[in-house]
This record gives C-alpha cells, sequence and structure tokens, in this order.
C-alpha cells in the first residue's frame, strides 16, 4: 500500500495523524459494508452546502437505521475543527459512519452497538485544464447495482467495477443505463443536452441525488438555460448534442466520446462552457466566500 499521507483525521472523537487510527477488524462496515458516508467540498475552508450534505447523511442513517451518532451542530463543529487543522484550503472531506463493532458476526443488528465515525480531508484539486478544454470520454454498462442507490452507502462494490471497467477502457467514467434509460454515472450524475435543452434524470431511488447535481439546476434556472428534469432513454443519450458529468470532486466536466463515439462535434458544447463558466463564477463569489453554505 502507498504510504499513508501526513494528514489530520478524526475517529470516534480523537483528532490524530490518520496513521495512528485505526478500527477493530470486527466493525460492521469492514465485515459488511454496513454504512454510509459524505464527500463535503470546502473551498477556502468553507464547506459547501454542509447543511444539504447533513440533511442527505441523515436521511442515508434513517434508511439502513443506523442512530445519529452526533446532532448538526456536533457535526458541524468536528468539521470545523477538522477543517480547520489541515494545511491546506480547498478539501475534499470524506465523512463516514458504519454501524459499528459487534461481536459474534451476524448479519442482524446487533443489540447494543456504538456507531464508528471517521472523517478526513484530502486536498481539493480542480480538474486539470486540459480536462475543461478538451473533455473526457466515458463507455455504458449495464446498471447491476441495488434498488436503493439514493441511499449513500459505503457498500459500493458495484460503483467500484463500473469505475473499474472505464480504468480498464482508458476513459473517465462508465455511465449507467438501467431498463434503456440513463441513470447516473459510476460516481458521479449526468446530464445530456438536445436542441438547446439541458435534460436531467428524476430523482429516484435508482439514483444518488447529488449536491452538485441540485446546483446545476439552480444555476440554470439563475442563468435562463432550459432545462427539463424527466427520463432519458438510452437512444437520447447516444443522439446527444452535449454530455456533461457532475460531482462534488470533479464539478462539471463534459464527456466528448461515449463508447468510442463522439458526443455532438466531439469537443466541450457551448451550453458545458456557458454552464462551467457559470459554476466557476459561483464557485468563486459564493462558495469561496461561504455565502452559501
Ligand atoms: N460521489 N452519484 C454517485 C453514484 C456518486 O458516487 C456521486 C458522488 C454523485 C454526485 O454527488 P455529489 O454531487 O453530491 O458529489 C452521484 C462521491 C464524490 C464519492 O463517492 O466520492
Amino acid at each position: 500500500m502507498a504510504d499513508i499521507p501526513d494528514l489530520i483525521g478524526y475517529l470516534n472523537g480523537r483528532f490524530a495523524p490518520l496513521a495512528e487510527l485505526q478500527v477493530p477488524v470486527l466493525d460492521r462496515g469492514f465485515l459488511f459494508g454496513d454504512g454510509v458516508y459524505e464527500m463535503i467540498p470546502v473551498y477556502g475552508r468553507q464547506p459547501f452546502r454542509l447543511a444539504e450534505h447533513l440533511r442527505r447523511l441523515q436521511s442515508s442513517l434513517d434508511a439502513i437505521r443506523i442512530p445519529a451518532p452526533h446532532t448538526a451542530a456536533e457535526w458541524s463543529d468536528i468539521i470545523h475543527t477538522l477543517i480547520a487543522r489541515q494545511d491546506f484550503a480547498d478539501q475534499s472531506l470524506y465523512l463516514q459512519v458504519t454501524r459499528g463493532p459487534a461481536y459474534p458476526r451476524n448479519h442482524a443488528f446487533p443489540a447494543e452497538v456504538t456507531p464508528t465515525v471517521l472523517l478526513f480531508a484530502d486536498p481539493l484539486l480542480p480538474p486539470a485544464p486540459a480536462l475543461l478544454e478538451q473533455g473526457i470520454a466515458a463507455v455504458t454498462q449495464a446498471d447491476i447495482r441495488w434498488l436503493r442507490c439514493n441511499i449513500k452507502a459505503i457498500s459500493l462494490l458495484a460503483n467500484v467495477l463500473a469505475k473499474q471497467y472505464a480504468t480498464d477502457e482508458n476513459v473517465a467514467e462508465t455511465i449507467l443505463l438501467r431498463d434503456g434509460l440513463l441513470i447516473e454515472g459510476s460516481a458521479s450524475n449526468i446530464f445530456i443536452v438536445h436542441d438547446g435543452v439541458i435534460l436531467a434524470p428524476p430523482p429516484s431511488h435508482l439514483m444518488l441525488t447529488g449536491i452538485t447535481y441540485d446546483l446545476i439546476i439552480e444555476l440554470a434556472g439563475q442563468h435562463g438555460l432550459p432545462l427539463s428534469v424527466r427520463e432519458i432513454g438510452e437512444a437520447e443519450l447516444r443522439a446527444a448534442d452535449e454530455v456533461w458529468l457532475t460531482s462534488s470532486g470533479k464539478e462539471i466536466l463534459a464527456i466528448v466520446e461515449l463508447d468510442g463515439q463522439p458526443v455532438g462535434k466531439g469537443v466541450p458544447g457551448p451550453i458545458y462552457q456557458a454552464m462551467h463558466a457559470h459554476y466557476r463564477s459561483f464557485k468563486n463569489d459564493v462558495m469561496r466566500q461561504g455565502k452559501d453554505q
């Protein structure tokens, strides 16, 4: 394994270098993937839409019946302390809650168990300029995940295999299709543009509604870019003028090649350029200033 970087993390009440933090082998996160997580982007030490991330965390915890280990105010304290302890201002903050350690190993929930809470922050680097200018390539695959993809669960085996498929194919992302419909990427949401209209698949139990997804829809509204939230068929995806990927880490990227075929003209399209400019301004004027948490 690569060396663990010299970063301060948080485990169950203790701030310490990541390499010193350890969880018991009987933790149900390790044995069953029994837990949930969030990835919160932090710009200029300001966590972006913390309240929304904490709301999504709470709904994931409720869905898998883990009692909330902290109130929103406690989470905010832990998160701000962790942010302050890093050497870098732009951070990708990872937060994970598992059901906790239990013996004997048993699929059913143990009667008494204390959730394990882990946080750490990595430097958050914006996508390389070449990616913004040239766009990225993607492939498609059948979505073999379960029917509760709206839960941000740490059990990500199908997502891991989908992303590895992209890596093996030398592309950046795998777009998942279920029953002939566009769902999302292995670790991102997907938008398309058709005849000047931005199309977004509707939130459902089959996809994770990104905080970035919500922001893109808001920005389209604010700047008068036509947008419709509706189901998108595979044929529409393949005939799209533009395809975009969004996530907290990747921001918004144009997919210019899909399954080896060019998307539209094979370069980032005009509506992507417009949306990316709005996103960049929003990041600098609002996110970095902590005006929209
Ligand atoms: N993943 N859909 C899936 C399956 C995801 O894993 C992600 C993000 C998103 C976008 O959500 P957001 O805009 O809130 O980042 C959609 C994170 C970044 C991860 O797993 O690391």
